[in-house]
């Protein structure tokens, strides 16, 4: 609440786990952040320049720039969501690089309750699910306040998007509305 008495939305940081050109997680993630406004303001935060995390780094104070703009990213969002694809039947790495980064120095866990959410998004048939329940094991023993349902794992095809890569197939975009608005009652239920 400001000075005035007008709501200001609350911060989300969208993190897409793919670094492809035309990734679906990436076009998903954007037709997200439009359905949670003007609620919530959620914004992209970008993994592509983070360095591999290495524990030698923090230690022997050489902490790569990327790392600390990052850290700060985190810490400055009061939710988190993943929008994650399916690599061999689990996260990819850009992700758990990204969550490791976070958690580190020790006693420095910047995840730590945050309310956040997993979307799990593929061509496959079964829309990434393994991934979004690996994901679950770091982000929830990180601290990360887990929505539990509903659920998201979105099975999408190129026909699932317009040209300007907005989220428009019905069965897609209807679970993505519902998850959408049960993630704004999450936010207010952790705040
Ligand atoms: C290394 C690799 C492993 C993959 N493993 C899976 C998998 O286990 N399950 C699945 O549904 N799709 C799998 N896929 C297909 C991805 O879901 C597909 O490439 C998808 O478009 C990636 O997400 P993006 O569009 O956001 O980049 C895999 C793709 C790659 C490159």
């Amino acid at each position: 609440m400001s000075v005035n008495g007008s709501h200001s939305a609350r911060s989300v940081g969208i993190l897409v786990g793919s670094l492809r050109r035309e990734a679906f997680t990436r076009k998903v993630a954007a037709s997200l952040a439009k359905m949670l406004a003007p609620s919530l303001s959620a914004r992209p935060i970008e993994l592509s320049a983070l360095d591999m995390f290495n524990q030698d780094f923090d230690a022997m104070g050489q902490t790569p720039a990327s790392w600390t703009r990052f850290r700060q990213e985190v810490r400055a969002v009061e939710g988190i969501i993943f929008v994650t694809p399916e690599y061999n039947r689990s996260l990819p790495a850009l992700l758990k690089n990204a969550l490791d980064i976070g958690s580190w120095p020790f006693g420095h866990n910047r995840w730590a309750g945050k309310p956040g959410a997993i979307v799990g998004v593929s061509p496959g048939r079964f829309g990434a699910i393994a991934a979004a329940q690996a994901l679950r094991q770091p982000a929830s023993f990180l601290g990360i306040d887990l929505m539990p349902q509903p659920e998201a794992y979105l099975s999408v095809s190129e026909g699932d998007f317009d040209a300007r890569g907005v989220l428009v197939g019905e069965a897609s975009r209807k679970a993505l509305e519902q998850f959408a608005q049960a993630f704004v009652q999450w936010m207010t239920r952790t705040r």
